[in-house]
């Protein structure tokens, strides 16, 4: 692969919040949960925890959990999570956090870690012909209790960000991108 390359696929990335009903054969899913544990992380800590939550009955269940909670707090729910047909979630098990001697910063380099193993994911979607829409929602305090009851996840790891996946069944509107010159800043800002 060569820069146009890569900066095609980048380009191509978008969030889909709409999806067909088609089901992921399983090699596709194997393919995008691949390349996660080849992110790079802080001190190569490597500390994803990927649960990739393919059932039907399992899917319905975490949709509700979130959808609850959107009408708790008086939202409306967003479509696509019950229609895609793949749900990573991403955790992480703090023990797995980088080293002291990495200096103070390791809380941000823990999070920017787990962004990257999201990001690979999201870049194998798209290459592979599928969309992802991040849920957020997912780490919120007030359901990631019930999500790890439902899933079995350690109560002491935490739930860091969901990608799901499915077919997508939308063209993304064109979206609006700063430009190079006002976002890089050579030498001095
Ligand atoms: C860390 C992160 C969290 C996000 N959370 C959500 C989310 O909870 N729901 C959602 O619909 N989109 C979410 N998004 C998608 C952004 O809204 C989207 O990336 C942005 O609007 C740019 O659009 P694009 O992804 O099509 O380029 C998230 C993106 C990032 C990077």
């Amino acid at each position: 692969m060569d820069y146009d390359d890569l900066l095609g696929l980048i380009k191509q990335r978008r969030s889909i919040r709409r999806f067909k009903p088609d089901p992921i054969p399983d090699d596709i899913v194997n393919k995008i949960l691949e390349v996660s544990r080849w992110a790079p992380s802080c001190g190569n800590s490597q500390p994803w925890e990927i649960v990739a939550v393919k059932r039907q009955s399992v899917r319905d269940e975490i949709v509700r959990i979130l959808n609850d909670d959107y009408v708790a707090k008086g939202k409306e729910p967003p479509a696509g999570p019950a229609q895609a047909q793949l749900f990573i979630i991403v955790c992480a098990n703090p023990e797995n956090k980088p080293p002291a001697r990495l200096g103070n910063q390791v809380n941000s380099m823990f999070y920017s870690t787990l962004g990257n193993a999201i990001l690979y994911m999201a870049m194998a979607v798209t290459s592979l012909g599928l969309g992802a829409q991040w849920v957020s929602h997912i780490a919120d305090p007030a359901v990631d209790g019930n999500i790890k009851e439902l899933l079995g996840i350690p109560t002491t790891w935490e739930i860091f960000d969901m990608l799901a996946v499915g077919y997508p069944d939308v063209e993304p509107q064109p979206r609006s991108m700063r430009s190079f010159g006002e976002v890089v800043h050579y030498d001095l800002y």
